[in-house]
C-alpha cells in the first residue's frame, strides 16, 4: 500500500474517495475503476503500483510540452509570488506579453486576443464577437466535430455530446465535413471531393440565407472525431465563400493548434488566414487553465468604436498568462514545433506500415503528431468495427484497455483510437510506444476475427 505523502491519504483512499465523491465527466459513473496516477514525468506517467505509460494522446491533446516542464512550474511559481490576480480592466506585464506573443505567432491577418480559460469558453466567446461584428445570428459548423460541452460550445458541437443540450440554439445550422474515407463516393482527386463539399455547403448557405450567417466554424483538422484532415482545397473553398458572402471564417485550433500539426497553427498547413482562431490547450499544456480568441484586425478595430460585450472575471488571468509565455518559450527554445514535423513523419511510416498489416486498421490519418488509427470490422467494405454512436459490448474500450496492458496510454473515440504523444518524443521512444502499439493490434485482430 503506497502512501501519497503529501496528502497522507493512502491509494485504496485515493480510490474509495474518487469513486464516492468525484463525478468524472461523460461517463457513466457507476461503470468507473479509475486507476490511481502516482507521478508524472516528460512523456510517461506512473501508476500507484509503479507501472510506466506512454502517453501516447499528451492526455487530452493538450500536455504539448509533457509533463513536469521545470521552466514553466518556476514561472506559476513566480507570478504566484508576485501577483496571483489582477482583475481583468488593468494592464500587467505578462498580460501584455502573452498577448503581444500571441499575436506574432498568429497569422499576419491578426490584431487582437482575449483570453479565456479553456476552449469551451473560447468559442462561446467567438460566437458572441462573430454576432456582434456581423449584425447576423446564424452560425454554421460541421457534424463530425467537438467545439466543447458548455451550452453554445455544445451548440456548435455537431457528434453526440451535442444531444443533452437540445432542442439547440435556434440559428445554430451543421453541415457535413470532407470525411474522405466514409463519404461512399469515389472521388478522383482531393481537389475533387472538396469541390464537392465546398459547392454542397455553398447551396446549404444559399437555402439558409446567407445574409444570415455570421460565421462558419470549424476544426481546422478535426481532432476527436478522428483526425480529418481537409482534403486539398477545401479550406480555400471555404474562405472563398465565407469572403462571398461576408461570413466570417472561425477556425477552432484548440486541439489542432500550438504545434501539434507542424505549425504554430493548423491553418497554416493549408494556406489559409481564417477571421478568428479560436485556441486553449497548447498555449498553457494543462499546467493552468488557459485558451484565447484571436480576432482579424478588422475585428479587433470594430471593437475600438464598440462595446466588446464579453467578460470574465479570469479574462487574461495573470497565472495563465505567465505560463502560457512560458509554454511558448519552451516551444521555442526545444524546437518542438520542428520536432512535431520532423517526428510526425516517422509516425506516418510506422502507421502506413501498421495498416498495411492489420486487418483490423482500416484507415491511417495523420499531419504531425496528430493521427488517429481507425478500426474496421472489414477492410474491404469500410464496415466499421462498432457501428456509429452504438458500442454496447464496450469493444473499442476493451482495445485502449489492452493497449494500457501493454503502456500504453490513449483514448478512443468511435473506431478512432488516438495516438498524438508530446511534441517532446524521441525517435527512440516514439519506435518503442508504436511496437507496443503494432503488437497489440496483432491481438485485436484475432479478437476481432474470433467475436464478431
Ligand atoms: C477542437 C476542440 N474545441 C473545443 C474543445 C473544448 O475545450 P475545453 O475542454 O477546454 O473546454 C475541445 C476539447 O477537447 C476541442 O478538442
Amino acid at each position: 500500500m503506497l502512501v501519497l505523502e503529501n496528502n497522507n491519504v493512502t491509494t485504496e483512499q485515493v480510490k474509495e474517495f474518487d469513486k464516492k465523491y468525484n463525478l468524472h465527466s461523460w461517463s457513466v459513473q457507476g461503470t468507473l475503476n479509475p486507476m490511481v496516477i502516482e507521478k508524472a514525468e516528460g512523456i510517461y506517467f506512473w501508476d500507484s503500483e509503479g507501472k510506466k505509460y506512454f502517453d501516447m494522446s499528451s492526455q487530452l491533446v493538450n500536455i504539448n510540452v509533457g509533463h513536469g516542464n521545470k521552466k514553466i512550474i518556476e514561472a506559476i511559481k513566480k507570478q504566484a509570488d508576485k501577483m496571483a490576480f489582477m482583475g481583468p480592466g488593468y494592464a500587467i506585464d505578462v498580460r501584455s506579453m502573452l498577448a503581444k506573443k500571441v499575436i506574432e505567432k498568429a497569422p499576419d491577418n491578426m490584431g487582437k486576443v482575449f483570453f479565456t480559460l479553456g476552449g469551451s469558453d473560447s468559442n462561446e466567446n467567438a460566437i458572441k464577437i462573430a454576432k456582434m461584428f456581423t449584425g447576423r445570428n446564424k452560425i454554421f459548423s460541421r457534424y463530425r466535430s467537438y467545439h466543447g460541452a458548455s451550452y453554445g460550445a455544445a451548440n456548435l458541437t455537431g457528434e453526440p455530446r451535442r444531444y443533452t443540450c437540445e432542442p439547440g440554439i435556434s440559428g445554430f445550422v451543421k453541415f457535413f465535413d470532407p470525411y474522405i474515407y466514409r463519404a461512399g463516393i469515389e472521388f478522383e482527386s482531393e481537389e475533387d471531393a472538396s469541390k464537392y463539399y465546398v459547392d454542397k455547403l455553398r447551396e446549404q448557405l444559399i437555402y439558409e440565407g446567407a445574409e444570415n450567417v455570421a460565421a462558419i466554424f470549424l476544426e481546422t483538422v478535426t481532432g476527436s472525431n478522428g483526425v480529418i484532415i481537409p482534403p486539398k482545397g477545401y479550406l480555400k473553398g471555404v474562405r472563398e465563400i465565407c469572403d462571398e458572402f461576408g461570413i466570417l471564417m472561425v477556425c477552432d485550433e484548440v486541439m489542432a493548434g500550438w504545434g501539434r500539426t507542424g505549425k504554430w497553427f493548423a491553418c497554416e498547413n493549408f494556406g489559409v488566414k481564417p477571421d478568428i482562431i479560436t485556441f486553449a490547450k497548447g498555449i498553457t499544456c494543462g499546467y493552468i487553465p488557459f485558451g484565447g480568441v484571436i480576432v482579424d484586425k478588422k475585428i479587433a478595430e470594430y471593437f475600438d468604436n464598440n462595446m466588446l460585450m464579453c467578460g470574465l472575471t479570469y479574462n487574461a488571468h495573470p497565472m495563465g498568462c505567465a505560463a502560457g509565455i512560458a509554454t511558448l518559450e519552451v516551444y521555442e527554445e526545444e524546437n518542438l514545433i520542428e520536432n512535431s514535423r520532423k517526428m510526425g513523419k516517422v509516425l506516418g511510416e510506422l502507421l502506413e506500415d501498421i495498416k498495411e498489416k492489420h486487418p483490423s486498421v482500416g484507415d491511417v490519418r495523420y499531419i504531425g503528431l496528430f493521427s488517429a488509427v481507425e478500426l474496421v470490422k472489414d477492410k474491404n467494405t469500410r464496415e466499421a468495427l462498432v457501428p456509429y454512436g452504438k458500442d454496447p459490448d464496450k469493444i473499442m474500450s476493451r482495445v485502449i484497455g489492452m493497449l494500457k496492458e501493454k503502456g500504453f496510454s490513449t483514448y478512443h473515440h468511435e473506431n478512432n483510437i488516438m495516438i498524438a504523444p508530446p511534441l517532446i518524443i524521441k525517435e527512440d521512444e516514439l519506435r518503442e510506444a508504436m511496437s507496443i502499439f503494432d503488437r497489440v493490434m496483432c491481438f485485436v485482430d484475432e479478437y476481432i476475427k474470433r467475436t464478431i
